[in-house]
Order: C-alpha cells, then sequence, then structure tokens
C-alpha cells in the first residue's frame, strides 16, 4: 500500500496549488489529480450536492488504489470532510481558510477571508473562525465570480482585477493587515493582489501547511513510498486538458494530463 499514489482532488484547476506544495515536499510520491471543472464552482452550491460530488470523486480515487487522499478544496473540505472520514478507511487531509495564523500575527486586529460562499457559510469554518479569532474582527468576504473566471484561464484579465478590487474594498477600508486566500484557486490570483494590495498587508494560504500535514500523516501511518525515483503522476480533467494544462506549465517532474469523463 505504501508505495500506492496520493490521491487528491478539487472542483477544477485550483488544487494544483497545493498539489505543488506536497509535490515540493515529498518528491517520491506518486499521484493522481482529479480537476472536476464539469462541476466547478462547488462554493455556489448546496452542502448536499458538495458531499455528493466529494463522494464521487474519493470513490474514483480510492478505485485507482490512492492510500491517502487530499481534499484540495476548502469548499469540499469544510462541507463533506467529516462525512469521507467516517465513511471511507483511508487517511483525509483538508484544508480550511488559514485564519490562526492571520489572527495571532495582526496588528490591526482586523482580518479578511477571501472564499467561497459554500466554506464561508459551513459550520466548520465558523467553529474554526470562533475559536481562533476571539478578540479579532474577521472580514469575510465571498468570491463569487472568481473560480469561473480561473476555470477559463483569465487570471489576469480586466474582468478578474475588476472584481477583485470591488471584493477587497471593503477590507481595506476597514484597515485589515492580513488577507487569508481560503479558495485553492486564490493563490493564483497573487500577482494581480500584489498590484491592487498596499505592501503593509500580508497575504496567506493554507498550501505549505497541507503539505507538511500530508507529509506527518504518512509518516504516522507508515503510508510513505520508499522509492528513491521522482513520483509518477497522473492528472485528469473533465473538461479542457489545455486549461489545466496551462496552470502545470512551470512544472519540471514528467506529468500526464488526461481527458476522462468522471
Ligand atoms: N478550489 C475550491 C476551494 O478551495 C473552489 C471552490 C469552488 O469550486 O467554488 O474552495
Amino acid at each position: 500500500m505504501s508505495n500506492n499514489p496520493i490521491g487528491i482532488f478539487d472542483s477544477g484547476v485550483g488544487g494544483t496549488s497545493i498539489w505543488k506544495e506536497i509535490n515540493a515536499l515529498l518528491p517520491y510520491e506518486d499521484s493522481i489529480y482529479l480537476a472536476d471543472s464539469k462541476n466547478a464552482p462547488y462554493g455556489e452550491k448546496s452542502e448536499e450536492h458538495i458531499l455528493q460530488l466529494s463522494i464521487k470523486n474519493t470513490e474514483l480515487l480510492l478505485s485507482k488504489g490512492c492510500k491517502l487522499i487530499v481534499v484540495a478544496c476548502n469548499t469540499a473540505t469544510t462541507n463533506a470532510i467529516a462525512h469521507l472520514r467516517k465513511n471511507y478507511e483511508v487517511p483525509f487531509i483538508g484544508i480550511e481558510p488559514a485564519i490562526k495564523p492571520a489572527a495571532l500575527n495582526s496588528q490591526s486586529k482586523k482580518v479578511g477571508v477571501l472564499a467561497t460562499k459554500g466554506t464561508l457559510s459551513s459550520s466548520l469554518f465558523n467553529s474554526t473562525s470562533e475559536m481562533h479569532a476571539s478578540g479579532i474582527k474577521v472580514l469575510e468576504q465571498e468570491g463569487t465570480g472568481l473560480v469561473p473566471l480561473i476555470e477559463q484561464g483569465k487570471v489576469e484579465s480586466k474582468e478578474t482585477k475588476e472584481l477583485l478590487e470591488k471584493f477587497l474594498t471593503p477590507m481595506l477600508n476597514a484597515g485589515v493587515d492580513y488577507l487569508v486566500l481560503g479558495c485553492t484557486h486564490y493563490p493564483y490570483l497573487i500577482p494581480v493582489l500584489e498590484e491592487i494590495l498596499p505592501e503593509n498587508i500580508k497575504i496567506i494560504d493554507s498550501g505549505e501547511a497541507v503539505a507538511r500535514q500530508t507529509k506527518s500523516v504518512l509518516r504516522k501511518n507508515s503510508l510513505g513510498n520508499s522509492s528513491k525515483e521522482k513520483g509518477k503522476h497522473q492528472f485528469f480533467t473533465n473538461t479542457n486538458v489545455a486549461v489545466l494544462k496551462s496552470f502545470l506549465k512551470d512544472v519540471d517532474e514528467h506529468i500526464v494530463v488526461e481527458n476522462m469523463d468522471f
């Protein structure tokens, strides 16, 4: 089992930002990535629908022998990971907005969170936020419309920049000094965000923490790959291969990117 691949899924291309962190930390692991772009955005769907999609992705990864699953999507994690953990035997790693480090380090005691509607409305997000941000003002902003633009590859478009400006203005006026990116698609917006945000505002996401957690869970469960050769990686999308490839163009490893109906 330990030489089997790690499974990773997201509502689309965004989870590749997490895959890159995992691959940097665990270069000898093989992986299978599912981009469920056909069903993006998850963030506007009901909890029940997000759960059904998460089950579908999980079962496909398990049928391919995955030894551990990374839910590389804040929306799927906050709405479905408890159910997945209860119903399947493999370990699951999830991702949630990095409220804790932002709240601990904020000088202004005001932090902004940009995430999907599905994440911000989930009870997991709200309990985490309550637990880690007491005494801190958390300005939540739904990023409605951003995921579809990123899924079309329009990361640096005028439309994307205008939408971000609209979303960030209330936080900037309120005086936040941290912006938490609570969606795995959003790290791809960092170059545009840096054009908009003043230099004193720090941007944080949870990608590195997820990779560290993946490493630690593999070790604890004796599931680390014993190979000393670079991992093999398969990426599947149920829509556009060219768009998924464009988010992987900076990857040196040998990867296979294919279309699959799922
Ligand atoms: N990458 C997903 C997340 O982290 C995007 C959700 C969506 O498809 O709306 O939340």
